[in-house]
């Protein structure tokens, strides 16, 4: 059995709104999982990360691989002008396996060395591509969920696919994907408007049949709400459009939902389903500000992603500090939307409760995965850096270094990357 120990300040949240850390200590794993964190050193291996700060790895619930290429560019749109005049056109080309190769090395790479261990991705229509994705990330030491895009309606010609066919290259798609450790599929309607009732209900069958998750868009954006109001009249809500074909569960993601009201919420919280907040996205589209405050109030489970490329940032620490500052606008500016998120409280969000969707992973109680970053700050240029605490280093790495490389990550115990 293989048991190791990391040196270092080591720094995680077990629940919302308080760090937990010891100074100069000692993480230990066993194999796959987390053993302890002590103030003395241990009798077996010792990784040195000494003056480095020893995180939880952090879950991005939602993102879009194949609109990475494009990240940081197009944001003078909003969503469905956004979708049609940029994004469909880029996903088209991963039709190419060649050109998606080279697109899904250079997002794994980049992810490789930030703070993610955990990802739940959209693909494209495109089965072998998608394919080619979960590949790259599995073989990269990801763990999580990647998603073959369904579209078989209101999509320009080079993306809309015929429904039957869109269903037996989902099976396919989940039938190939079972080659893979640590990636899994998820089903992936891209959202309402994309997808007609019958292929929906082809998806639900998929979903029973294999008993798999789902991701999807809900209530992003005003526009794409009345329009779902027109597409689906029989539904009572933009949720209940996804409920009738039962795809909201525990393990349904729903990015977005800036919009829920008060039917939507209870249902989410019925359900158990999770929201992936996008608040870097929710600007750059204009989409507007969830009521985070509101959803944690009510119960919701609530996790972090960068929804790249609507999001500009692969960086979950870009995510923690929009995530911030967007509750910090809604209480100003909205009475009664509640105090704004803490840093504890947003750190929370984008590792313990947004990993719970992945199983046990994000913090350092015993019997997590061993899913841990290593972020050295020992060269950090605020000249407060020998006054500060361990919980104030990390608040300061999050918002001064929220690009940079991390200095080594583990993914289940295992080094799947090193500065070095
Ligand atoms: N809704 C449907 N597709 C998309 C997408 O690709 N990005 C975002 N942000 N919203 C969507
Ligand atoms: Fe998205």
């Amino acid at each position: 059995m293989a048991v190791f120990s990391i040196h270092g300040d080591i720094i995680w949240t077990e629940e919302p709104g308080s760090f937990r850390s010891v100074n100069n200590g000692y993480l230990t794993i066993e194999d796959e999982k987390i053993v302890s964190v002590s103030s003395s050193a241990p009798s077996c291996r010792i990784v040195d990360a000494e003056d480095c700060l020893v995180i939880p790895g952090l879950s991005d619930l939602h993102l879009h691989a194949p609109q990475y290429a494009f990240c940081g560019l197009y944001m003078d749109e909003e969503l469905l002008d956004w979708l049609n005049n940029h994004t469909f056109p880029e996903e088209g080309k991963y039709a190419d396996a060649e050109y998606a190769d080279r697109a899904y090395s250079k997002l794994v790479r980049d992810l490789l060395r930030g703070p993610d261990t955990r990802v739940s991705v959209f693909g494209t229509i495109h089965t072998d591509t998608t394919l080619c994705l979960m590949q790259k990330l599995e073989e990269a030491g990801f763990s999580g969920f990647a998603g073959k895009v369904n579209m078989d309606r209101n999509s320009p010609d080079f993306l809309t696919e015929k429904t039957e066919q869109s269903l037996a290259e989902t099976e396919r798609f989940v039938r190939e994907a079972g080659k893979f450790r640590n990636m899994k599929p998820v089903i992936t309607p891209r959202f309402i408007p994309s997808c007609s009732d019958r292929l929906m209900e082809g998806l639900s069958e998929i979903i029973r049949k294999y008993d798999l998750p789902v991701q999807s868009h809900l209530d992003e954006n005003l526009s794409e709400i009345e329009w779902v109001k027109e597409l689906c009249p029989y539904s009572s809500s933009y949720a209940d459009a996804y409920d009738r074909f039962g795809m909201l569960s525990s393990k349904s993601i729903m990015a977005h939902c800036v919009y829920l009201n008060d039917e939507e919420i209870e249902l989410m919280r019925k359900r158990g389903s999770f929201i992936a907040h996008s608040p870097s996205s929710n600007a750059n589209l204009s989409s507007g500000i969830a009521p985070i405050r509101k959803y944690l109030d009510a119960g919701l489970k609530i996790g972090l992603s960068s929804d790249v490329s609507g999001g500009s940032s692969l960086s979950m620490f870009r995510i923690i500090q929009d995530a911030i500052s967007v509750s910090k606008l809604l209480w100003r500016l909205k009475e009664g939307s509640g105090r704004a998120l803490s840093f504890a409280e947003a750190f929370y969000l984008a590792s313990k409760a947004g990993g719970e969707f992945f199983g046990k992973t994000g913090s350092f109680e015993p019997g997590y995965d061993a899913d841990v970053v290593i972020l050295d700050d020992s060269a950090d240029s605020t000249i407060l850096r020998p006054e500060l605490s361990v919980e104030e280093r990390l608040e300061y790495y999050v918002y001064a270094h929220a690009e940079k490389s991390v200095k080594a990550k583990f993914i289940k115990g295992r080094k799947v990357f090193s500065e070095e």
